[in-house]
């Protein structure tokens, strides 16, 4: 889709990669989705599903039912696959008063609902889960943990859905310095071809996770998932939830995980509230830089994550 044929909002390359695309909604769009969406309440867009498509159709007529296709185009296509996506202006009036939270969550409801269906959060029990970064901490992944770098990873590793899309959200932001959140497109690890041709690099891994995430069963999958239609490699991988089972498996994983921790190309991201990262799961991979330590640091975000529409029915993945 060509910029001229978008309407209601701005499509420019991020100043640091240009595959991550930021996409601004224009303060008339928002404005008009807030007027359409008034009515509808955080809870009942919860209770019923069906709701949730109302509110991302609401969204989608603001740009002349041109956002959805470009988000879902841009996410598909592996040389970019990721989208910054923020407003133009979040004062109350364009709000239309809309609580500025319940407007967070109206709005990346009906993002993920452009680009597909999310999956049932199972540390949430709902389609969305909304988690706090503060200065203390005593969770059982590092998730929470602010003082310390979170590793590049995908998501969905332990879980049975596909997980073809992230939706990462900063709601509210107070005493925070650090804490970017980090990026790395497969295709930019310099050291790609050496695992991906690696013996490892289809064996099948055990992934598990703690009991904070509520999935009480194991998965079964290689690292290196099946490719794209041609060829390029897709990767589902996290250090902390791998299993390995013997020697070759734990090294290969642990010189994995030195590797994309030392890689160059990874570049940071800066994201104001009521912003949000939209990335292809498979094909980039994201963390978090640590935190500086501040009393009063306190962090609200909103996390989705789902699968393309072909893909969202509840079956087993073959992967
Ligand atoms: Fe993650």
């Amino acid at each position: 889709m060509k910029s001229n044929q978008i309407k209601g909002f701005s499509v420019n390359p991020h100043l640091k990669n240009n595959r991550l695309t930021v996409v601004t909604l224009s303060s008339s769009t928002i404005n008009g989705f807030c007027k359409k969406v008034a009515k509808q309440s955080v809870q009942s867009i919860e209770y019923k599903p069906f709701l949730r498509f109302h509110v991302a159709n609401c969204l989608n007529q603001e740009t002349n039912n041109t956002l959805g296709d470009f988000l879902l185009n841009t996410i598909k296509d592996r040389q970019t696959g990721a989208v910054l996506l923020q407003c133009e202006s979040l004062d109350s009036e364009t709000l239309n008063n809309i609580d500025f939270i319940d407007f967070n969550i109206l709005l990346s409801t009906a993002i993920s609902h452009l680009i597909g269906v999310p999956n049932l959060d199972s540390m949430s029990g709902k389609f969305y889960a909304r988690f706090s970064v503060k200065n203390e901490d005593n969770s059982d992944s590092y998730l929470r943990q602010a003082h310390r770098r979170m590793e590049l990873h995908t998501d969905g590793t332990y879980v049975k859905e596909h997980t073809d899309w992230v939706i990462m959200q900063k709601m509210l932001e107070i005493d925070v310095e650090g804490g970017e959140s980090l990026l790395l497109h497969v295709d930019d690890w310099q050291e790609l071809d050496k695992f991906y041709s690696d013996d490892q690099a289809k064996a099948e891994i055990q992934w598990g996770s703690p009991p904070s995430k509520n999935v009480g069963y194991k998965t079964y999958h290689p690292v290196f998932i099946k490719e794209e239609k041609q060829g390029e490699p897709r990767m589902s991988f996290i250090d902390q939830f791998a299993e390995p089972l013997n020697t070759d498996q734990g090294l290969y994983l642990y010189e994995m995980g030195e590797s994309l921790e030392a890689e160059t190309n990874t570049f940071g991201v800066e994201l104001c509230e009521g912003s949000m990262l939209i990335i292809n799961n498979y094909c980039w991979l994201h963390g978090r830089d640590k935190f500086i330590a501040r009393k009063n640091l306190h962090r609200e975000l909103l996390r989705q994550r789902g699968a393309f529409s072909e893909n969202a029915r509840f079956e087993q993945k073959s992967v």
